[in-house]
């Protein structure tokens, strides 16, 4: 990472998990701000494969995932000369420093998640104990790196909150072993609702696929999306409250174009939803073509990639063990 700048760049961190087939939504909400924030912070981004699997995975297509993911990284931007790319357990001092975080964390504390209850409920035949201390792996991820930012959607802001509260608690205890994180809100950041239910985030696990855009899909694919999106019977192209559909479609278009809502207003008065919706439509694939390109080609390269995610792992692990052994010592433990 590139520290010549005297004023020390605040660092930023962030995980996504392996999951496979990451949406537009992904997309637009997420990775886009991580590329974007590369040149002002010291960015830190991880594919969470521990976390991945506190549910069941098939070996198999979990290790093509992590692959998949970590290349998607680099295709949207994410440029390991400029930041930390890794995959999580690829630097073991997470799960090491999740122990002794899981010895300062209380059972009451993580059992009020809310994704844990929503996930037990979920995976009722597998409630097993790393779903359970999911949230303190989360911390060790991001406090080994004495993170000062995590940008964060709604659904990780409780577990957020919650690596505030351990680590102000063991710095009260231990005496200042980490930074404590504020959450970041991006300043540009759409949040990309279903095609088919716009009342509801996009999601790959939605029932209908018609309903998200993943980042790979190919063009005939997204255009059909599109043109079967759900929206309104008023016709008019007009960001207002009640049009959640073309709303969200003017959305997206202004995220991949830059242009504003009233000039897509402008651009489509007297023009019926059948042009706006293509003109969305052609503007997301023109948006993820590189990306499906560079994608491809990163994965022709399996060896280049595998260099790429070695020298990253290297790098967070010399960073982290800083923070670990300091942990270590001041929680009781021999160095070794
Ligand atoms: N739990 C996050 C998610 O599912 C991924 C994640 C793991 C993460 N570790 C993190 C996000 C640390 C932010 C910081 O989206």
């Amino acid at each position: 990472m590139d520290n010549n700048n005297t004023e020390r760049k605040k660092v930023i961190f962030s995980a996504i998990q392996p999951s496979g087939m990451l949406t537009l939504g992904n997309y637009l909400g997420a990775l886009k701000n991580w590329v974007a924030m590369q040149d002002e912070y010291n960015c830190i981004y991880a594919i969470a494969d521990l976390h991945a699997i506190t549910v069941r995975q098939e070996p198999a297509k979990l290790r093509k995932q992590i692959i998949e993911t970590f290349a998607l990284l680099l295709a949207v931007g994410i440029d390991p000369q400029k930041s930390l790319v890794f995959i999580q357990s690829h630097v073991p001092q997470h799960a090491e420093l999740a122990w002794i975080l899981n010895c300062n964390t209380q059972f009451g504390e993580l059992g009020r998640m809310t994704q844990f209850k929503e996930k037990s409920q979920r995976h009722a035949d597998n409630i097993n104990v790393g779903l359970f201390a999911y949230p303190s792996l989360m911390a060790a991820d991001i406090l080994l790196y004495q993170a000062d930012l995590v940008p964060v959607g709604a659904d990780q802001k409780q577990h957020l909150e919650l690596t505030r509260d351990i680590a102000t608690r063991m710095n009260g205890v231990y005496n200042n072993l980490f930074t404590v994180p504020e959450p970041y809100i991006p300043k540009i950041g759409a949040r990309v609702m279903s095609l088919q239910d716009p009342t509801k985030k996009m999601s790959k696990s939605d029932d209908n696929p018609n309903g998200y855009v993943a980042i790979l899909d190919k063009p005939e694919d997204i255009m059909r999306k599109f043109k079967r999106a759900v929206t309104d019977s008023e016709a008019v192209v007009k960001y207002a409250e009640g049009k959640d559909g073309i709303n969200n479609l003017m959305g997206i278009y202004s995220a991949v174009t830059g242009r504003s809502f009233d000039q897509i207003e402008a651009e489509f008065e007297g023009k019926g939803y059948g042009d706006f919706k293509t003109a969305v439509g052609e503007a997301v694939c023109e948006a993820l073509r590189p990306v499906r390109e560079r994608f491809d080609a990163l994965m022709k390269d399996k060896a280049a990639l595998e260099d790429i995610y070695r020298e990253g792992a290297q790098a967070a692990s010399r960073f982290a063990a800083r923070t670990l052994s300091k942990v270590q010592k001041k929680v009781g433990l021999i160095g070794r």
